[in-house]
Formats: structure tokens, sequence, C-alpha cells
């Protein structure tokens, strides 16, 4: 049966991404029907990382299946200030975790800290993963097996300097898995990354989007679900499915909503003014089983390099872009000479540090000065938002951003700039503005 407390939950979220999050759960909210005039959900802190909200069951389930932007959804269960490794074991061995999950599931534990006084988090992890068992082992006689892999509870731990937060995960797998990937292509945009970016783009249903340098098809696949009314989550499962207790007869009303929606999409005869393109046929070939398994009719998708792009249709829209950078992923394309350019890709073992440091070589400047000189001279009236980790590339594209919203995607720092395009040249504005989304 499921419990009508309401819980704390904590969504966490890409960085920078707070303040849209709280806004998308806010119309999440919206949906869901209040039990005898009471808030079936209520609206909590923004922090960094993730906000805060306070609901039952259906508010969880509800925020797992339709937001596009948090990473996970996080049960609170306790907190308490700590000191030492052994404050942490005493109070997750006094939690009720059989109430939640018994020792047949198999258990993952993570710690994440910001300023522990903790020496080694890898020993308070350890010290939670025991006292999971050993609660487990005195009510039930037997210890759950750990699953780092694939398991089916996850257990996560908040370090600040003075307190210890415990937290039942009930996502499972990370939300930016929507189930539609079939290849992930050379550089994807993780999903809620991209889906953050629409919103703070100002982007709604109705106007015209376009990414030339589309890729795997992350944006539009993106757009188009939000354009469709296809919910993220419909086609995956969440960790509170494994749970003891959430409320199953709310969930099946939910997803069969959610289901019915998508087929409803995928009958739909769509002209969505949402378009790609990209250099790479290949790519192409990726962004098109990607768009079909997220149940979104055929869109405009054109082989195309990115500096002979004309707007696809005449309304101004919004053009969205994260073009290659660094060793990741180079840009392709014919260089200023004719030569044919073949993309530089990063070994295995490079990480995001390895493409940060990236320099953007003479051919790299030649593509965004040509691609920077086709949006202005051919997309007066439409914005541009451009995701880049180079902070050199409105030099490089010869235009002056309007703003630059500062984005983690991952551990690398981002800038998310906004270019105001008019005929010839950009808006005149006194200078650039940070801001905060
Ligand atoms: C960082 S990836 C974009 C990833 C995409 N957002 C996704 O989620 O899959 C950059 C893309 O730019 C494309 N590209 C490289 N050079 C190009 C050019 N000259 N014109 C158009 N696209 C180009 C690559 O093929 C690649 O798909």
């Amino acid at each position: 049966m499921p419990s009508p407390m309401p819980f704390d939950f904590f969504a966490p979220c890409p960085r920078g991404l707070e303040a849209p999050l709280a806004a998308e759960l806010a119309e999440i909210a919206q949906r869901l029907p209040s039990a005898a005039g009471a808030p079936s959900f209520e609206a909590g802190a923004q922090v960094p990382g993730g906000v805060h909200f306070r609901g039952g069951w259906a508010a969880g389930m509800a925020a797992n299946l339709h937001s596009r932007i948090a990473s996970r959804v996080l049960l609170k269960i306790a907190e308490r200030p700590y000191r030492s490794e052994q404050d942490i074991y005493a109070l997750a061995a006094e939690q009720q975790w059989e109430r939640w999950f018994s020792a047949n599931e198999t258990l993952r534990v993570d710690v994440t800290a910001i300023k522990s006084p903790l020496r080694s988090l890898e020993f308070a992890t350890l010290r939670v993963k025991d006292a999971v068992c050993d609660r487990l082992r005195g009510v039930s006689g037997a210890r759950p097996s750990i699953d780092t892999a694939q398991p089916d509870v996850r257990v996560f731990a908040f370090l600040t300097a003075t307190n210890c937060t415990l937290y039942l995960d009930t996502s499972g797998e990370p939300l930016f898995k929507r189930g539609w990937r079939l290849d992930k292509g050379a550089a994807p945009l993780r999903e809620n990354l991209a889906a953050g970016i629409l919103r703070l783009a100002g982007w709604a249903p109705g106007t015209p989007i376009y990414d030339p340098m589309c890729g795997s098809g992350t944006f539009i696949a993106e757009a188009a679900q939000i354009a469709l009314g296809v919910a993220p989550g419909v086609e995956r499962r969440f960790g509170f499915e494994k749970l003891k207790q959430y409320d199953v007869s709310t969930w099946q009303t939910m997803k069969v909503a959610a289901l019915d929606a998508k087929r409803q999409a995928g009958a739909k005869k769509a002209d969505l003014p949402i378009f790609g393109s990209d250099i790479s046929g290949d790519m192409l070939e990726k962004a098109r089983a990607n768009l079909a398994r997220a149940g979104v009719p055929s869109l405009w998708l054109k082989q195309l390099d990115a500096r002979g792009i004309v707007p696809p249709l005449e309304q101004p829209g919004i053009i969205i872009a994260n073009p290659p950078y660094g060793e990741r992923i180079a840009v392709r394309g014919r260089g200023p000479r004719g030569e044919v350019r073949e993309p530089r890709h990063a070994s295995r073992e490079d990480g995001a540090e390895a493409f940060s440091r990236a320099q953007p070589d003479a051919a790299d400047s030649e593509f965004f000065r040509a691609f920077g000189d086709a949006l202005k001279q051919r997309f007066a009236g439409w914005r541009a938002f451009v995701l880049t980790a180079d902070r050199s590339l409105p030099g490089q594209m010869r235009l002056r951003e309007s703003t630059k919203t500062p984005l983690f995607n991952g551990a690398l720092e981002c800038r998310l700039f906004r270019f105001d395009l008019v005929a010839g040249s950009v808006k005149s504005r006194p200078g650039s503005q940070e801001s905060q989304a």
C-alpha cells in the first residue's frame, strides 16, 4: 500500500539548469490532481545542481515520467549532522530500508560530497553499504548482493561540511536515458541538457527551430516530442517499479495515458517546423532511427555543410547547435583550399579535460567564420544559440553574443552563447551579459 504521507524529493540536474528544471516541475505539478484541496506537489528550494520538491508518490512518479531536465528523482530518507564515518553508519543503520526493499534486491551505494571533512569518500560509501546490509540482515537474516552495473536499488548519500542526507533513488537508470537512442553517434548531447537548452532558448512549439549540426538528432528529437506531447520516459522503466511500496494504480493510469499520447503522436501527419541537417550522412541515418524510436513522425533532415545553409522556411525562428570542438570530433567539410578534412577522433582515454584544452586550428576558425557569415547573411531575424566549451567562438564567428549562460556538459564547463541576428551584422549591444539561467 502506498503511504499517504508526502515525501521530500530532490531532483538533481546538470549545473546551470536549476531554474529551467524548477519551471518544468511547476508545470508537471499542474497536471496532478490535488487531493481534497491539498496541493499534491509543493515546490521547494533550488540549490546548485538540483531542485527540492515535496509531494506524494504521484508527484515523484510524474517527475520521473515527464521531467526532461532532471537527471534523477531521489526520495529523501533521513538527514542528520555527522562528524565521522561512524556517524554516517549509525544514521544509515537506523533507517527502515526493509520498508522499501528486501535482501533479494541487488544494491548500489553512491556518495557525493561538497566540503566534507572526511578523508575518504570510498570508505564512507563502504560504511553506508555495510549499514544498509547489516540492517537488512538483522531484520531478515540475509544481506543484499552488491551490483554496481545494474542494481535493483540505489542508495545515495550526500555529504556537506556538516550534514549527511540519505536518499533512495526512484529513477534507476539516469533520466537522460529516454530509451530511444539506438546509436550514440560520435558526441551526442545528453538529452536532459538538450531539453534544458531548449527551455533556456525560450523555444515553444510552433516556433521554427533548426539544428544545422544535428548529429544523432538530440535537440530535434526533444523538440518534436515536446511539440507532440510525448512523455520523455514513456519507453523506459523506473527504479521505483522495483520498490516494495509505490502507488501502482496511479502509476498504471499515468503510464497508459503516456502510451496513448505516444500512439496518437505517431499517427499524426504532423508538419512540425523542426529542422535538422549535418554534413555526415551516417549521422543523419542515426538521427532518423532515433526519431522513429522516439515516436516522432519524419522530420526535414538534410545532408548539408553548415557553411552553406539557408533558412528552411520564411518565418524566422531559432537556430540551435553544439558544433564540433577540440579533439573529440572535428569540423568536417572542405577547407579553405578545397581540401577534404577528416574528423580527428579522440582516443578512448581522452576525457573532457582533453578537449577543453584543445585550441582551435586555422581550419576550424575558417569554418566558424564561414558559419557566422552564413548566419549573418541569410538568417536575419533569427536567434542563434550555440553551446560550446570554446569561449573564443563568438570571435571566430565574428558575431557578438547578447548573452552567455554557463552550463556544464558533464564535467566540461561550457557557455550557451545567444546571437540575435540582423542582416549583414549583429544587433549592436553595449556588451555581452553573463546570465544566470
Ligand atoms: C558535437 S556533434 C553534435 C552532436 C549532436 N548535438 C547530437 O546530440 O548528436 C557535431 C556535429 O557536427 C557535424 N559537423 C562537422 N562538420 C560539419 C560541417 N562542416 N557542417 C555541418 N555539420 C558538421 C558532425 O558530423 C557532428 O554530427
